[in-house]
C-alpha cells in the first residue's frame, strides 16, 4: 500500500520524506489556503521533494473551468495529478483530462456508485473520505471495502486512495482491505510511529548498558 501525506506544507513534507516512507502527496484548497506564497511554486517544490504523485485540486465548478485549471495545474510538473470533485461537471472534466493523458484524482467520494462512475471515466485515483463519513455516524471504512471489491471484480486500474484519515486504525484497515493508497496528515504519521513501550524499552536498554559500563569502570 502506498503512503501519501495529506498536507500542503513543504516543511512537513520534507521532514516525512527524509524518513523514506512517503510515496506521494495530496493537497486540497483548504490545505493550500493555509500556506503563504504562490501555490504554483509550492506545488513545484512539493513535486521536486517527493518525486511521486502530487494531487492538486481545481476550484472551478464548471467543466470548462475545471479543464482550463486542470491543464494549467498539470503543466506545473509531470508529477501533478489533477484533482476534481465528484460532480457531473467533474466527471465530464475527468473523462476529457484522462483522454488527454492527464492523471485525475476524483475527490469527495462518499458512495460506491460515485467511485464506480469515476472509474468508468478513467480516473487514476478515487478518494473516499472515511473520517468525514465517521463524523456523520457512518462507518467510513465500509465504503472502502465496497470500492475495493467492485474494482477487483471488474479489474479497474483506478486506485483506491483512502482519504480523510484520522487515526492508525484507518491505516491498518485500509491495508487489510487492500486499498492502493492511504493519505495521512502528519499527526497520523506521528500516531503510527509512537508507542510508549518503545520509548520505555529504549530508555531501559540504555540505562542497563550505562550501568554495566559504569560498574566495569569502577572495577578496573
Ligand atoms: C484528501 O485528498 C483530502 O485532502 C483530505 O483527506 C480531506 O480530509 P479531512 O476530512 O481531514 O479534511
Amino acid at each position: 500500500m502506498k503512503l501519501f501525506v495529506d498536507t500542503g506544507n513543504l516543511k512537513e513534507i520534507e521532514a516525512l520524506a527524509s524518513l523514506g516512507i512517503v510515496d506521494g502527496v495530496t493537497t486540497n484548497p483548504s490545505l493550500l489556503a493555509k500556506e503563504t506564497g504562490d501555490y504554483r511554486e509550492i506545488l513545484k517544490q512539493i513535486c521536486r521533494t517527493v518525486q511521486g504523485p502530487v494531487s492538486a485540486e481545481v476550484v472551478a465548478t464548471d467543466t470548462a473551468g475545471m479543464l482550463r485549471e486542470g491543464r494549467d495545474l498539470a503543466s506545473i510538473d509531470e508529477h501533478i495529478v489533477v484533482k476534481v470533485p465528484f460532480t457531473k461537471d467533474g466527471v465530464r472534466a475527468c473523462k476529457t483530462l484522462a483522454s488527454e493523458g492527464h492523471r485525475v484524482n476524483v475527490t469527495l467520494i462518499f458512495s460506491a456508485t460515485q467511485a464506480w462512475l469515476a472509474a468508468k471515466v478513467g480516473a487514476a485515483f478515487v478518494s473516499p473520505f472515511v473520517g468525514r463519513l465517521d463524523d456523520v455516524g457512518t462507518t467510513g471504512m465500509n465504503l472502502v471495502r465496497e470500492i475495493v471489491e467492485i474494482f477487483d471484480n471488474f479489474e479497474y486500474s483506478t486506485e483506491v486512495l483512502v482519504a480523510s484519515v484520522r487515526n492508525p486504525i484507518h491505516v491498518i484497515e485500509a491495508a487489510r482491505m487492500g486499498a492502493d493508497v492511504v493519505t495521512c496528515p502528519p499527526a497520523v504519521y506521528d500516531a503510527c510511529f509512537n508507542h510508549p513501550l518503545t520509548d520505555l524499552g529504549l530508555e531501559r536498554f540504555l540505562k542497563d548498558w550505562k550501568q554495566a559500563q559504569d560498574a566495569k569502570q569502577v572495577k578496573s
